[in-house]
């Protein structure tokens, strides 16, 4: 964190998104490192955790709960141990963003973790990376082997009295390990199938211990918070209830795809793709914005003023989601789209739930059907019934994540949906 960070700041992570800035040194030389966990010593449980109400972080996982209040609901006391738990399984289709953070400033992370722990009571904490990013896994261990030979990790950390150990846990590419109760359940040695809920993590998470689980951005926005006060965080935020900056994966048709940062509620999903991303490659038509990551219902190019935030996004029937944006031009098949998101959604269905195991299957079938030109009139409407029987039907949201783009890409692009069925293939084929 540089001291020139002031109310007008845009940006706190991108800066330093560059291989010098993964060693110790320069965390402590160019970014106050672990100064905030000591100043975070220095504060009672109840401030810190006051302090993140304040700043009005939202997860930045995708479901955009509040950080603050989610820290609240751990119990003062719990005969069992704590846990704070980092999911760094970023598996959603479009993300990358937690990606950058763990590889270039890895000791954020660590230092946002150790003050999370100290917030909760938490002595042992994981991150869960999964598996295919394994240049990202070995970085952190590097990152953490670093950490516990300068004395903020491990025993008596900073001669504070507070002991937290911390261990990466490599999964094993799986979509619904994403899911916080799945991870759990992983992290435990387990089938990673979302567990039943109540009871929530905070009541009884890893190992039957009161647990958080944060997403990366999450975590590694915490010693911004704790550094400069919650208010400061949440005036960052253009909006009401929704403080800080954000970063935004964009991916697909713009001609400058990449990781970016802007203050909560400052920018237009139009002023991202073409004043940002400078529009759109070959300086082809737009035909569709898929906002939050491939779950988020999809816009079309008539939706993108739309200011990309959480409840902006909300209002018009999707969601910022993990902030991934995929950007598709007008001569790319809509139907292939989702038939490959819809594919994606099959796959990784961990089967427990009757509804999202079939279901998601079905849906993938028809698609490719139609796809291929052999859909029949009915397909539309099957496929619209299917969502309903499958959203909100499932002990996790990867059923709701299943359904939400079908229903939107029918709804919205029927006549490109009805032109494969009508002219028996693909007319842009
Ligand atoms: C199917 C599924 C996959 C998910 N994948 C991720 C993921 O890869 N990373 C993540 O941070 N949250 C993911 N989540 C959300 C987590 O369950 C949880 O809400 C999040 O880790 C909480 O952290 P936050 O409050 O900091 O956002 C997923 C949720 C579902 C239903």
């Amino acid at each position: 964190m540089s001291d020139t960070m002031d109310e007008t700041v845009e940006t706190m992570f991108i800066q330093h998104f560059q291989e010098e800035s993964r060693p110790l040194a320069y965390y402590l030389k160019s970014m106050d490192g672990y100064k905030t966990v000591k100043k975070a010593f220095g504060m009672s449980q109840d401030d810190i955790i006051g302090e993140m109400k304040k700043s009005w972080l939202r997860g930045r996982g995708g479901a955009s709960f509040p950080t603050g209040t989610k820290w609240g609901f751990i119990p003062k006391q719990s005969p069992k141990p704590k846990y704070l738990v980092c999911n760094a399984d970023e598996s959603e289709p479009g993300t990358f963003k937690d990606r950058d953070i763990m590889r270039y400033t890895p000791h954020l992370l660590i230092e946002g973790m150790v003050i999370g722990g100290f917030a909760i009571g938490a002595h042992v904490g994981y991150i869960y990376i999964r598996g295919e990013y394994a240049r990202e896994a070995k970085l952190l261990d590097e990152a953490i082997d670093e950490a516990y030979e300068a004395g903020y990790l491990g025993k008596n950390i900073l001669g504070s009295g507070f002991d937290f150990d911390l261990t990466v846990h490599r999964g094993a590419g799986a979509y619904i390990c994403g899911e916080e109760t799945a991870l759990l359940n992983s992290l435990e040695g387990k089938r990673g199938e979302p567990r039943v809920k109540p009871p929530f993590p905070a009541q009884a998470g890893a190992f039957g211990g009161p647990t958080i689980v944060n997403n990366v951005e999450t975590l590694a926005s915490v010693p911004f918070i704790i550094k400069n006060g919650g208010d400061w965080y949440a005036k960052l935020g253009k909006l009401e209830k929704s403080g800080g900056t954000r970063l935004f994966c964009v991916s697909g048709h713009v001609k400058k795809p990449g990781v970016y940062e802007f203050a909560s509620g400052s920018v237009t999903l139009r002023q991202i793709i073409y004043e940002h991303c400078h529009g759109i490659l070959g300086d082809k038509k737009l035909k569709a914005v898929i906002p939050g990551g491939s779950s988020a219902p999809v816009l079309t190019a008539d939706e993108i003023d739309v200011i990309a935030d959480i409840e902006p996004m909300s209002k018009i029937g999707t969601m910022l989601g993990s902030a991934a944006i995929v950007v598709i031009s007008e001569d790319y098949c809509i139907v292939k789209l989702l038939r490959r998101i819809a594919h994606f959604y099959a796959h990784e269905s961990c089967g427990q739930c009757t509804p999202c195991r079939e279901g998601t299957r079905w849906m993938w079938d028809i698609i490719e059907r139609i796809e291929a030109g052999h859909g029949r009139d009915q397909d539309l409407q099957l496929l619209l019934d299917i969502t309903e029987n499958v959203g909100m039907k499932t002990l996790c949201a990867l059923g709701d994540a299943a359904a939400g783009p079908v229903a939107s890409f029918v709804k919205k692009f029927r006549a490109d949906f009805e032109a494969h069925i009508r002219g028996g293939k693909c007319p842009n084929a």
